[in-house]
C-alpha cells in the first residue's frame, strides 16, 4: 500500500510572524516538490492568521497544536475546533507528551478531543494522534504495553470509516527536544508494531494510516528515518523553526514517494 509521506511541523511555543513569513516563502520555493507530499505546519494558535495571509497556495495546510474537547464555553485560555478550523487548521494534534505531562491531558481527555475533531461537522478535519513511551518504561521493557494502551484507549470509539482521518504520531519521550533520535530499527519496530494493532482493530482501513515519527528529527537523519517501511513522515519540533532544515526533511519524505 503506498501512502502519500506526510510531514508536519510542530512550532511548540515559538515563533513569530516574521518567521512564518521567511518559512512560507522558502516552501513556496519548494511548491512542485510538495506536490508529493502532505505538509502543515502548526504554530501556535495566535499565528494561524499571519500563516494563513503567507499560505495562499494548495501545497501546505495548516493545524493546531491542541484543541479544547468542548464546542464553546467557560473555558479560560482554550480554543474550540469552530475557532481553530475558522482561522485555518485542519489538522489537530492530540495527546502530544508535553500536555500529557504537564497540561493535564489524561486518557480520557485525550479520547474526547480525538472524537470532537472526528465529529466535528463544520468541517472534515484530520487528527494527529501522538504516542510515545518515557525513558523509564522503555528501559523496564513497557514500550509496546505503553504504545499499546494509549492507542486503544483513544481510539476507542473512533470506527473504521473515520480513520481515513487520522494520522499516528510515535514519539518516544525521550528523544523529543532531546537531539537523542531513535535509530531507524527502534522506531521502525514500534512503527510496525502500532501497524498492525491497528490491522487487528480496523483490518483494510489500517493501511491507509500514515504513521509519523517525531523525536529529534532533523535534515541529517530524515532520509534513513524514512527509508523505513512504516515510517510514513515526521512530526518535526526544532528543525521546522529553520526553513531550510525544514525544507530538506520535506525533502526527504519525497524521496520516500
Ligand atoms: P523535536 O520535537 O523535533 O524538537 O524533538 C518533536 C515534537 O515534540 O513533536
Amino acid at each position: 500500500m503506498q501512502r502519500q509521506p506526510v510531514v508536519i511541523a510542530n512550532w511548540k511555543m515559538n515563533g513569530n510572524r516574521q518567521l512564518a513569513k521567511q518559512m512560507a516563502e522558502a516552501l513556496r520555493e519548494e511548491a512542485g516538490l510538495l506536490s508529493q507530499v502532505q505538509v502543515a505546519v502548526c504554530p501556535p494558535a495566535v499565528l494561524l492568521p499571519a500563516w494563513q495571509q503567507h499560505v495562499f497556495y494548495d501545497a501546505v495546510h495548516l493545524g493546531a497544536q491542541d484543541v479544547n474537547e468542548f464546542e464553546h464555553g467557560a473555558h479560560t485560555g482554550e480554543h474550540s475546533l469552530a475557532l481553530l478550523g475558522e482561522a485555518g487548521a485542519e489538522y489537530i494534534l492530540v495527546g502530544h507528551s508535553e500536555r500529557r505531562q504537564h497540561y493535564g491531558d489524561t486518557d480520557a481527555r485525550i479520547s474526547a478531543k480525538v472524537n470532537a475533531v472526528l465529529d466535528y461537522q463544520a468541517q472534515q478535519l484530520k487528527v494527529v494522534l501522538c504516542v510515545g513511551e518515557t525513558a523509564a518504561q522503555r528501559e523496564a521493557q513497557q514500550t509496546t504495553t505503553v504504545v499499546q494502551a494509549q492507542l486503544s484507549a483513544a481510539l476507542e470509539q473512533v470506527t473504521a470509516a473515520q480513520m481515513t482521518h487520522v494520522i499516528i504520531a510515535y514519539e518516544p519521550v525521550w528523544a523529543i527536544g532531546t537531539g537523542k533520535t531513535a535509530s531507524p530499527a527502534q522506531a521502525q519496530e514500534v512503527h510496525r508494531f502500532i501497524r498492525s494493532w491497528l490491522q487487528q482493530k480496523y483490518a483494510a482501513a489500517a493501511d491507509t494510516v500514515p504513521l509519523l515519527y517525531g523525536g529529534s528529527v532533523k535534515a541529517d537523519n530524515a532520509e534513513t528515518l524514512f527509508a523505513e517501511q512504516d515510517i510514513d513522515g515526521g512530526l518535526i519540533g526544532g528543525a521546522s523553526l529553520e526553513p531550510d532544515a525544514f525544507v530538506a526533511i520535506c525533502r526527504a519524505a519525497v524521496a520516500r514517494s
